[in-house]
């Protein structure tokens, strides 16, 4: 078995996208898209992956972590420029490397995977990874010699009119004989319409060399789209959304309206759960069997359980047990957790708490900093008074306590196992275990007060 290496190139600004965010870090569905190249890379059995970084070097950084190593190419001169940075790391190593763009988040592992292999199949020193585009403007065009190989690729920006309507594109995706790589680098010249060395100049000078030069034509344009602009974004984000709905739905996840349904690269939905349209899912959310989500929730970094709802409302890096409902028009806020059989009705915000099973805030109520045991029912528009306009205190609720309607909570506090808080009071001090709390001023009747008044 050889050894693969891979080169992921991600040090471009990419002025095209007019933007203050590096081009490779712009996500689609959710994931920067050198994100989605290295996670895909990384799926097949690669020794080593170099990313080339420069503009946001140490954003990249902070993004991929461990899952790369690293070299710095300090001014963006072209392509080849870049490949040559991870010359230290790769150079002298006996291998086949795949160089793939950062900016090309569709292409699929499987896809790199036959790259590869029909690579391996040729014998081939380079194998470039072609397709045939509708509209192939911006791409490189592959230029075939009369018996139909690989001789050369073209930019966009130097090619003749004749040469532009070649429709078979380069995808920036490449495997090469590693030190064949190298060795052709070092004759890269930058006398093109750029003034940029290209690292497609490598094909035509490992072609003259005699050496064999291959290309695996994929049938799927769309996977190879490049994003260079914020159109092209957009269209990467609409196929990846469909292309992670397919497989959601393939693994028996209904989405009623897969166009409005956003979910992201690293969500997990069981089987049987129903996602109803307008809902964006995001992040490293996990969610559980048998639920029923949306319309219109939006979901992030949360882990929701099993035959649960979470209806028109957000959730924000919380945990959800099983069979609990939320909402609709609810917030949970980070760092919150609902245990099973949780009702968390309309117009409740639910911030850093844990409540535990069992327990319903059916209407109108903030839980902020507390933690509430099993059994317990939170009146309408109870709120747990947390905040004195500096600090944050917590409320302690125990096990089956009845907090009344329109209660304040003023932290910190403690409401013991099974005490009942009356309507309207205001909990200034801990409440025993089994106590009945009355907090409010007593009611006063003067009678026949209305009818003297009008006299
Ligand atoms: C490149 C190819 C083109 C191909 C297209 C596929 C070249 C010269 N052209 O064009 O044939 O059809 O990709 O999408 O290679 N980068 C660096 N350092 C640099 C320049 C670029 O790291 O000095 C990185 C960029 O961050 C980007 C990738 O290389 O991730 C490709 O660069 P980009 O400018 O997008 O090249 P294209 O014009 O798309
Ligand atoms: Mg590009």
């Amino acid at each position: 078995m050889t050894n693969i290496f891979a080169i992921v190139l991600a040090a471009g600004q990419g002025t095209r996208m007019k933007s203050k965010l590096y081009k490779v870090l712009h996500p689609v569905c959710g994931k920067p898209m050198v994100q989605h190249v290295v996670d895909h890379v990384d799926t097949l059995n690669v020794e080593r992956i170099v990313t080339v970084v420069g503009h946001g070097a140490e954003m990249v950084k902070e993004q991929l972590g461990a899952q790369s190593e690293y070299v710095l190419q300090a001014e963006q001169l072209g392509t080849a420029h870049a490949v040559q940075q991870a010359e230290p790391i790769l150079g002298m190593l006996e291998g086949t490397t795949l160089v793939v763009c950062g900016d090309t988040p569709l292409i699929r592992p499987e896809t790199m995977q036959a790259l590869f292999e029909y690579h391996t199949a040729q014998n081939a020193k380079a194998t470039i990874l072609t397709a045939v585009a509708e509209d192939p403007t911006g791409y490189g065009r592959i230029l075939r010699d009369a018996s139909g190989n690989v001789a050369q690729i073209v930019e966009q920006k130097d090619a003749t009119p004749e040469q532009q309507k070649v429709t078979e594109i380069n995808t920036g995706t490449y495997c090469f004989d590693n030190k064949a790589l190298f060795e052709a680098l070092k004759l890269v010249k930058n006398d093109n319409a750029q003034g940029e060395y290209y690292l497609p100049d490598v094909i035509e000078i490992l072609q003259k060399q005699g050496e064999t030069v291959a290309a695996y034509v994929t049938d799927s344009f769309d996977e190879t789209l490049g994003v260079n602009d914020r159109f092209a974004l957009s269209q990467a984000e609409e196929l990846m959304r469909a292309r992670i709905n397919e497989r959601h739905m393939r693994n028996g996840v209904t989405i009623i309206n897969p166009a409005s349904t956003h979910i992201s690269a690293d969500a997990e939905i069981g089987a049987d759960t129903i996602i109803q349209p307008g809902c964006i899912i995001e992040g490293k959310t996990i969610i559980g069997a048998d639920c029923v989500i949306g319309p219109n929730s939006h979901i992030v970094n949360s882990t929701i359980g099993q035959a649960t709802t979470i209806h028109s409302s957000v959730v924000l890096n919380s945990t959800v047990g099983d069979e609990t409902a939320v909402g609709p028009f609810a917030h949970l806020r980070p760092q919150s957790s609902l245990g099973n059989h949780v009702k968390i009705g309309n117009f409740v915000e639910v911030k850093k708490s844990q409540l535990g099973n069992h327990t319903k805030v059916s209407h109108l109520s903030y839980i902020g900093d507390a933690e509430v045991g099993d059994n317990c029912n939170i009146g309408c528009g109870s709120i747990t008074v947390n905040y004195d306009g500096k600090n944050k205190f917590k409320t302690i609720i125990e096990n089956d306590v009845f907090v009344g309607c329109n209660s304040n909570l003023v932290a910190p506090v403690t409401l013991g196992e099974g005490s009942f808080i009356a309507a309207g009071s205001t909990v200034t001090s801990d409440v025993p275990a089994d106590a009945l709390a009355i907090g409010r001023a007593k009611q006063e009747n003067k009678l026949n007060y209305v009818s003297n008044k009008l006299k």
